[in-house]
């Protein structure tokens, strides 16, 4: 096991505006919510606090506004001990934003405003060069323009650092450029939209992946919530089994699963304790409200994970 994996994550940094409500206004209207809750959110960022919490180093590439939440935002990552030497402030653009709405079953709805997410080019991931080629893994997620995400997954290859690639939220996409990613990791509703076909069991991600894999990505894992995860490769494909929680806040789950999968998979674990592992610190971030700040702690989690049952670990 490498003793301290190191991560880059190339995405976005969002603030989170959460309303917890079971009843949206209509056209006109004005209602009531119950309760709202600020945090920082955004795809990229909770993947590298995720991903700092389980054990990794990590350094973040990234673009926020010159509003509030820019400065703020950089001073979470460094809270959180990740290197925010590329995370650059953009003058004239707003911060991304994130309006998001919870139900009291724990499901959401988020709208993304991408702000300065959208002016991460190319030419900011050369400025990381350096960090890029020294990582263990890298991670990256669709908030960013799809060309930047293209371009570091090519340079990746080029110095063969493994890459995970989030194809969210979910959008058309290149296959072609897509699969230079080593993995790619979507929830039901991304993998609906890559494949075209419907999403809504472990059966219908099993013949979803297939097809994905014949269309030339190389390793799919497709996370399915309440069900767990299915990963499907060359070799196989295989279903891990969830943790059963009761879920207050679904929100950033998919993101504690990607960024703990990324430090796990990075620290050596075999690819299916590290699906395994990523399904119970993913679950764990569902107990309570908020994307990173629901997000537990690398003891939290190996104490959970020793407790719990070996028939969920896998097989
Ligand atoms: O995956 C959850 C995240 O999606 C939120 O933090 C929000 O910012 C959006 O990016």
């Amino acid at each position: 096991m490498n003793q301290t994996p190191y991560v880059v994550v190339v995405g976005s940094a969002n603030v989170d505006l959460t309303t917890f409500t079971d009843q949206f206004p209509r056209p006109g209207e004005t209602i009531f919510g119950q309760s709202f809750d600020l945090g920082f959110g955004g795809k990229g960022a909770n993947q590298a606090v995720a991903a700092r919490l389980c054990g990794a180093e990590v350094s973040m590439v990234a673009r926020v506004g010159d509003d509030l939440f820019g400065p703020a935002t950089i001073a979470n990552f460094a809270g959180y001990g990740i290197d925010t030497s590329h995370v650059r402030i953009t003058p004239g653009v707003s911060s991304g934003v994130a309006p998001i709405f919870v139900e009291s079953s724990g499901q959401n709805r988020i709208l993304v405003v991408k702000g300065a997410n959208d002016r991460l080019t190319p030419a900011d991931v050369d400025q990381a060069e350096d960090l890029l080629r020294r990582a263990d893994c890298i991670v990256l997620q669709l908030e960013i323009p799809l060309d930047t995400v293209y371009y570091t997954l090519r340079l990746a290859r080029k110095y063969g650092v493994r890459t995970i690639l989030n194809p969210a939220p979910a959008q058309p996409l290149d296959l072609q450029a897509a699969g230079e990613a080593d993995y790619v990791v979507p929830n039901e509703t991304e993998a609906e939209a890559l494949a075209g076909a419907p999403v809504r069991n472990p059966e219908e991600a099993r013949t979803c992946a297939q097809r994905l894999l014949d269309r030339g990505l190389r390793r799919i894992i497709v996370t399915l919530g309440a069900n767990g995860a299915l990963s499907a490769s060359e070799r196989g494909v295989r279903h891990v089994p969830p943790f059963p929680v009761n879920p207050v806040d679904t929100t950033g789950a998919g993101d504690a699963f990607i960024g703990s999968f990324a430090c796990f998979l990075a620290s050596g674990c075999e690819e299916e304790e590290a699906i395994s592992r990523s399904n119970l610190y993913a679950a764990l971030s569902t107990l309570a409200v908020g994307t990173q700040k629901s997000f537990v702690s690398n003891e939290r989690f190996e104490t959970e994970w020793a407790k719990a049952p070996r028939a969920a670990h896998s097989r």
